[in-house]
């Protein structure tokens, strides 16, 4: 055995932390080490994470949306115009899963086509007039609709209506950084591609939810289907509410893979969610990360005691494993739409949540008085 493998008279009457210390710099000449007294534990008890909860205001980000449509050019080579929601506890990113970000484009602006690994959608808040086009499929986009934009389609934006168009756009972009899986290619055959001969094809063979065309093509694992419109998604909800309420929800409905069941894209979860007037929702906790976009109406979320007042148009971004509850005291029921990441976190298994039982809960609950 060589020298460096033989333990030191030295070594061997070390307390542990020195011992540690003491082999780290030969350890590193062989790229290994062992864990230092001053390192960060390998293990936590439960998640922990530097993303903070964050309420980002419609009344702040209305003006920061026009100054930005104002100052800032939709770029060449596939490049957008986005306001994004940063977290501050982190150097990229709303989560540290996914970026949201509020897209504004202009009357008769073309936002060029392009593809990337990161799945996509937006979610339209304000506007008509403009269309989309993923993979040859073209929707037109008015308030309240979800298009998906997935791994690697071919997606462009033509805007030909009058006023500014507003949307929600979400990229799971953080997780394929992280995973170092990131490509990007512009489209080099001009701003837009050509149009599929059917339009709105996935939506006509797939779109009904119920009903689907049986000799349709579509990839086994992969979801077909790419727009949901306002109109079903809030039918949908209006059925649902006369379900027996969620505790912590209310009335929830996931958009969903209309084949094979399961969330709408593999990476990222979208929800609509009705909080009827009255209601106070159970504390829960989970693990992955969630944005909240608040559509109509008024209410409260407490977020790890901090009580969040949120209004149309206000975002709160919740980190993992952070408690949370809703309550909505005004005389109104509340719609919003919510994306997290807990397709990925099921899929690896990482998933679990925890309610706090109803008289548990009456110390988070006094937060909301
Ligand atoms: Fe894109």
């Amino acid at each position: 055995m060589s020298a460096l493998g033989t333990t030191t008279p030295a070594e061997a009457t070390m307390t542990d932390g020195d011992a540690r210390r003491a082999l780290k710099a030969d350890l590193a000449r062989f790229n290994c080490r062992v864990h230092q007294p001053d390192d960060p534990p390998l293990f936590t008890r439960e998640p922990t994470s530097d993303m903070q909860n964050v309420h980002w205001r419609w009344t702040d980000l209305e003006p920061l949306l026009e100054r930005v449509g104002a100052a800032i050019a939709i770029g060449s080579g596939g490049q957008r115009r986005t306001l994004r929601l940063a977290n501050p506890g982190l150097a990229f990113g709303t989560t540290h899963t996914f970026w949201g970000s509020i897209q504004y484009i202009l009357p008769g602006e073309v936002a060029a086509a392009h593809r990337h690994t990161a799945n996509a959608f937006r979610f339209i808040l304000h506007g008509t007039g403009c269309s989309t086009t993923v993979d040859g499929e073209c929707y037109e986009m008015n308030e309240g609709d979800l298009v998906l934009t997935p791994s690697m389609a071919w997606h462009d934006h033509v805007h030909r209506g009058s006023e500014p168009m507003i949307w929600l756009d979400v990229l799971d972009i953080s997780l394929s950084r992280s995973l170092q899986a990131t490509f990007f290619d512009p489209y080099d055959q001009g701003d837009m591609q050509p149009l599929d001969s059917v339009p709105e094809r996935s939506y006509r063979a797939f779109g009904s939810g119920v009903m689907g065309s049986p000799r349709a093509p579509y990839r086994r694992g992969s979801n077909p289907l790419l727009a949901y419109p306002r109109q079903q998604a809030e039918t949908a909800l209006e059925l649902a509410c006369g379900l027996p309420a969620d505790p912590c929800d209310d009335v929830i409905l996931e958009y969903r893979n209309p084949v094979e069941g399961g969330p709408a894209m593999k990476t990222l979860g979208m929800k609509l969610q009705k909080i009827r007037a009255g209601f106070r929702g159970q504390p829960r906790r989970h693990t992955g990360s969630k944005l909240l976009c608040v559509l109509r109406g008024h209410g409260s979320t407490l977020v790890d005691g901090q009580r969040y007042d949120w209004a149309p148009g206000d975002f709160i971004a919740i980190k993992p494993w952070a408690w949370h509850a809703h309550l909505n005291a005004s005389g109104e029921d509340a719609l919003l739409f919510q994306v997290d990441d807990s397709p990925a976190l099921q899929a690896l298994g990482y998933y679990r949540e925890e309610l706090l039982s109803p008289h548990d809960g009456q110390a988070a609950d006094e937060g909301m008085q």
